[in-house]
């Protein structure tokens, strides 16, 4: 076997074999397949794409090319979730303390901001001594002894993943659908978890804007998560507004721990029960769906998730008091309203936008490099379907460098579509696709 017969196979689009993808795969980690070669085989891959067969193998090589987490030690069913990513996706922060005061497992690793969405890790980092590093050992340990942890990727996971990713970036080879879905779901399987459920969202804000794209991902990401042997699911679900209120590290933290009181954005809290309530059934611990929402939102109104939420807090570092004090965290120096020109029924409320208007205030990162802001970012007061009053309030701005704060007012009020008409409210949920 050679690396060119193998670049020619792929290129001819005949399905390669476990062994073909354990070559190339195994051996560009370990650096002994140069660059040029690989973007040759990634292009090969895009134009003439891989069998479900072939989506499969790729995901479990990749998911083997470096540590695996081994969850047999933790008290209760382990649960993952992973969300395609949106703005002011609050969604992790409320489901993880939830889940796990339903009494599954969840030993989640997050990500950090990029482009216009935000980053779980970012989040938590707003709350003062929060610590996301995580060795190995204490992650494995919290996950043992208390049911949760939620910490930042290590180096030492997934591999492949980084080096493809990065290939991929910059060879235009990112767009290719057995390319993301191996991406995805490498680092689920390298996560150890038995249930996981896809949050694929779809709309202006999100990775994939047209549905049928965002369906044919949650099909795919759900067929090959059931052949490599986890209960997964998948939601679609609506991005072209941000979800809920807050869109920002520390006012995200705020929104969770409003959500978790009982007393957050419906549709944030709604998502959430969604969400839940595919890996409390796919744990067994429901008999209907209905069941398990309806179990998940009294764990939010009786106050066990946001008691969930204090203990991560201190078994990780930080301040248990942000829960009863949000005025502990990070806020801006200024905020400045922004308001609407005409009277009407909100119809559009870009998420693109928003997340832009957000990163531009400091709240996210344009390149890996950018420091991000904790405490700026953009609480929404108005959403599609509500009526405005000229001169109305319908976001405000939460900011400390004013350097990008006129693009940033111009961003979110173009964001705006104010009409005549009673707007429809679309579903926040679009479908639900299911294992076998
Ligand atoms: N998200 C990932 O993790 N990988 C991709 O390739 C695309 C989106
Ligand atoms: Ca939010």
């Amino acid at each position: 076997m050679n690396t060119v017969d193998l670049i020619r196979k792929k290129r001819n689009g005949d399905p390669l074999t476990r062994e073909e993808i354990e070559y190339i795969i195994r051996r560009y980690v370990a650096g002994e397949i140069p660059d040029y070669q690989i973007a040759a085989w990634l292009m090969a891959v895009y134009f003439r794409s891989m069998n479900d067969e072939e989506t499969a193998i790729l995901t479990d090589v990749m998911a083997h090319s470096g540590v695996m987490l081994d969850l047999a030690g933790a008290p209760g069913f382990p649960v993952d979730k992973h969300s395609t990513g949106g703005v002011g996706d609050t969604t992790t922060l409320v489901l993880i303390p939830l889940l796990a005061a339903a009494g599954l497992t969840v030993a989640k690793l997050s990500g950090r901001s990029l482009g216009h969405t935000g980053g779980t890790i970012d989040k938590l980092e707003s709350i003062p001594g929060f610590r996301t590093d995580l060795s190995r050992e204490e992650f494995l340990g919290q996950v043992e002894r208390f049911g949760v942890a939620l910490a930042d990727h290590t180096e030492d996971m997934v591999p492949a993943d980084r080096l493809l990713y990065e290939l991929r970036d910059v060879t235009c080879t990112v767009d290719s659908l057995p390319l993301i879905v191996a991406s995805i779901m490498s680092k689920k399987i390298a996560g150890g978890a038995k249930g996981i459920v896809i949050d694929v969202k779809t709309g202006e804000g999100a990775f994939l804007r047209e549905l049928e794209d965002s369906r044919k991902l949650a099909r795919t990401l759900v067929s090959i998560g059931s052949q490599l042997g986890r209960k997964i699911s998948a939601l679609i679900t609506r991005m072209s507004e941000p979800l809920g209120s807050m869109v920002g590290n520390a006012l995200e933290v705020r929104e969770a721990i409003d959500t978790l009181r009982g007393k957050g954005p419906e549709d944030l809290a709604d998502l959430c029960c969604e969400l839940g309530a595919e890996l409390v059934i796919a744990a067994g611990e429901a008999q209907s769906r209905q069941a398990a929402i309806a179990r998940l939102h009294s764990l939010l109104s009786g106050g066990e998730a946001l008691d969930k939420f204090q203990e991560l807090v201190r078994l990780q570092g930080g301040d248990p008091k942000v829960v009863d004090d949000p005025q502990r965290l990070p806020s801006a120096a200024k905020t400045f309203p922004i308001r609407a020109a005409q009277a009407g029924v909100i119809a559009k409320l870009n998420a693109l936008d928003i997340g832009r208007a957000a990163s531009l205030l400091g709240a996210g990162r344009f390149v890996k490099e950018d420091r991000i802001d904790p405490a700026v970012g953009i609480q929404i007061l108005a959403k599609i379907g509500d009526s405005v009053s000229v001169g109305e309030e319908l976001a405000v701005l939460h900011v400390n460098e004013q350097q990008h704060l006129d693009e940033a007012r111009g961003l979110v009020l173009s964001a705006y579509v104010i009409g005549s008409e009673l707007a429809e409210v679309p579903p926040l949920i679009i479908d639900r696709i299911t294992g076998n």
